[in-house]
């Protein structure tokens, strides 16, 4: 555990998502190519994982290439790519010495062969042991949309329906939660939004229902563990009250 006076330990967020956002802008202020700054923002990648992990977070969502994504010019689309891939690659040691379990939310099956392959192997080869709880799970969202998710749970659902394994009747919210990507993980209790823009970019629609929103004005090449510490102090500031009134929290 980080020795950080200013955090409450009892109220650390289960899991936080970030939209690592303004790459691009970073890099122009500084009359770089667009690239330099999806590079330096690996750097941010590398120091927020070890800050999560330091921290206890149980899960880091990163928001690292959404399906309009693909709308960009091939060249930087390809360099994210390479820089993917190269990130994998350093970091599988990494994870594995520090329990670190990645996965990935997304369509998987449009990234090009090589990025897959490395990507599978990493997410094998990190997978959870049995009774051997990871001390972080992160999870990529690559190629992700959050309409297209939801379409296709909906898919999979109606398909389960029409081969008889449920009725429409059983339909549930945590159902429906349960044939989501992120199946199986807690919703997340707060999203950061690097790069200052008030908006969500189709990311986690139905997972975000109740988290916490934290926007900051700084490029995601300049967050690092510092400055996400800054984001969860800010959380902890907040009463979160699920519809209920604050009074009715207070005698709880
Ligand atoms: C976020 O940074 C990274 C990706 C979307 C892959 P941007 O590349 O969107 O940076 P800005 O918003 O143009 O500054
Ligand atoms: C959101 O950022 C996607 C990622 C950070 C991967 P964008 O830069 O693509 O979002 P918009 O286009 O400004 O909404
Ligand atoms: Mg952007």
């Amino acid at each position: 555990m980080l020795e950080n006076p200013v955090l409450d330990p009892k109220r650390i967020p289960r899991h936080v998502a970030i939209i690592m956002d303004g790459n691009g802008r970073w890099a122009k202020q500084r009359n770089l190519p667009r690239i330099m700054g999806h590079k330096v923002g690996t750097e941010s990648v590398k120091d927020v994982v070890k800050t999560a992990r330091e921290l206890n977070l149980e899960v880091l969502t990163l928001y690292a290439f959404s399906t309009e994504n693909w709308k960009r010019p091939a060249i930087e689309v390809k360099g994210l790519m390479t820089l993917l891939k190269t990130y994998l690659k350093s970091e599988v040691q990494n994870m594995l010495e520090n329990n670190i379990s990645l996965r990935c939310i997304g369509e998987i099956e449009k990234l090009q062969p090589d990025v897959q392959k490395i990507l599978t192997r990493v997410i094998r080869e990190t997978a959870p042991k049995t009774k051997v709880k990871p001390s972080l799970t992160l999870n990529l969202a690559l190629s992700y949309g959050s309409r297209s998710e939801i379409v296709r749970a909906a898919r999979i659902m109606a398909e389960k329906c029409v081969s008889g394994q449920f009725d429409p009747e059983d339909f549930s919210e945590q159902l429906f939660a349960s044939h989501l990507y992120t199946g199986g993980l807690p919703d997340p209790d707060l999203l950061i939004r690097t790069g200052g823009e008030v908006r969500l970019s189709n990311f986690l629609l139905w997972q975000l229902s109740y988290a916490e929103l934290y926007i900051t004005e700084t490029m995601w090449p300049d967050f690092k563990g510092e400055r996400f510490i800054e984001a969860i102090r800010d959380y902890q500031s907040r009463e979160r009250r699920f519809g209920q009134t604050s009074e009715q929290l207070q005698a709880e």
